[in-house]
C-alpha cells in the first residue's frame, strides 16, 4: 500500500474504537503503515506502565483500577501527533469520553457483530477477563447492547463483518483523500 506522509486532511491523529474482536489492533497498524504513522495499542501501553498483563491488574487490583490507568494512558496517547491509537473496548463507554476528543482526532468506530466479535478472540479469552466466563455469548451482546450508544458518538464507522482490515484501510484512505469532513459510514 502507497505510504502517504503529508496526508491532506485536517486529523493529528486516529483513534479506533469498538467491541473486543472488532479488529483494532488488526486495522490499526496498516492504517498507521499506509499513512506513514506510528500505531500504539492502549492495551499494551497499559500492559508495558503496569508491568503486567490486563488479567493480572484485574486480578490483583480490580476493574476499577485498569479503568484509571487505561484512561490516563489513553488521553496521553491523544496528546500524540501522527499515531494511530486502538482504544481498549470499554475506554469509551464513560459519559465524557468520547465528547473530550478534539476536533484534530479523527475517532473510527469499528463495528462488529456478536457472533464475529466471539470468533476473534475466542483464542485469545484468557487475555480479556471480561470474556473469560462460561457463556461469552451472552455477556458481548450485554456489553454490546449498552455500549453501541458511546461507539455510536465516533465521527466515522466502518463495518467490519462485511470489509476486510485491508478493504477498511482503502476506504478511510480514500475517503480521507477525497471528502474528510464528510462523515463516513460504510
Ligand atoms: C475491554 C477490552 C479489552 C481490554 C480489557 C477490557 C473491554 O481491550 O481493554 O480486557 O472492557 O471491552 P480490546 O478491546 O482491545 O480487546
Amino acid at each position: 500500500m502507497p505510504s502517504q506522509a503529508t496526508p491532506a486532511h485536517p486529523f493529528r491523529r486516529i483513534l479506533l474504537v469498538g467491541f473486543m474482536g472488532s479488529g483494532k489492533s488488526t486495522v490499526g497498524p496498516l492504517l498507521a503503515e499506509a499513512l506513514g504513522w506510528e500505531f500504539k495499542d492502549a492495551d499494551r501501553v497499559v500492559e508495558t506502565v503496569e508491568g503486567r498483563g490486563i488479567a493480572q491488574i484485574f486480578t490483583d487490583d480490580g476493574e476499577a483500577e485498569f479503568r484509571r490507568v487505561e484512561h490516563r494512558v489513553t488521553m496521553e496517547l491523544l496528546r500524540e501527533d501522527d499515531l494511530v491509537v486502538a482504544s481498549g473496548g470499554g475506554w469509551p463507554c464513560r459519559e465524557q469520553r468520547m465528547e473530550a476528543i478534539g476536533d484534530d482526532t479523527l475517532s473510527i468506530w469499528l463495528r462488529v457483530g456478536p457472533e464475529r466479535s466471539l470468533e476473534r478472540v475466542q483464542a485469545e479469552r484468557h487475555r480479556r477477563p471480561l470474556l473469560d466466563v462460561d457463556d461469552p455469548l451472552a455477556v458481548i451482546d450485554e456489553l454490546l447492547a449498552d455500549r453501541e450508544p458511546y461507539y455510536s458518538r465516533a465521527r466515522w464507522s466502518v463495518d467490519t463483518d462485511r470489509h476486510s482490515p485491508l478493504e477498511i484501510v482503502r476506504r478511510v484512505l480514500e475517503h480521507l483523500r477525497t471528502e474528510p469532513e464528510r462523515p463516513l459510514h460504510t
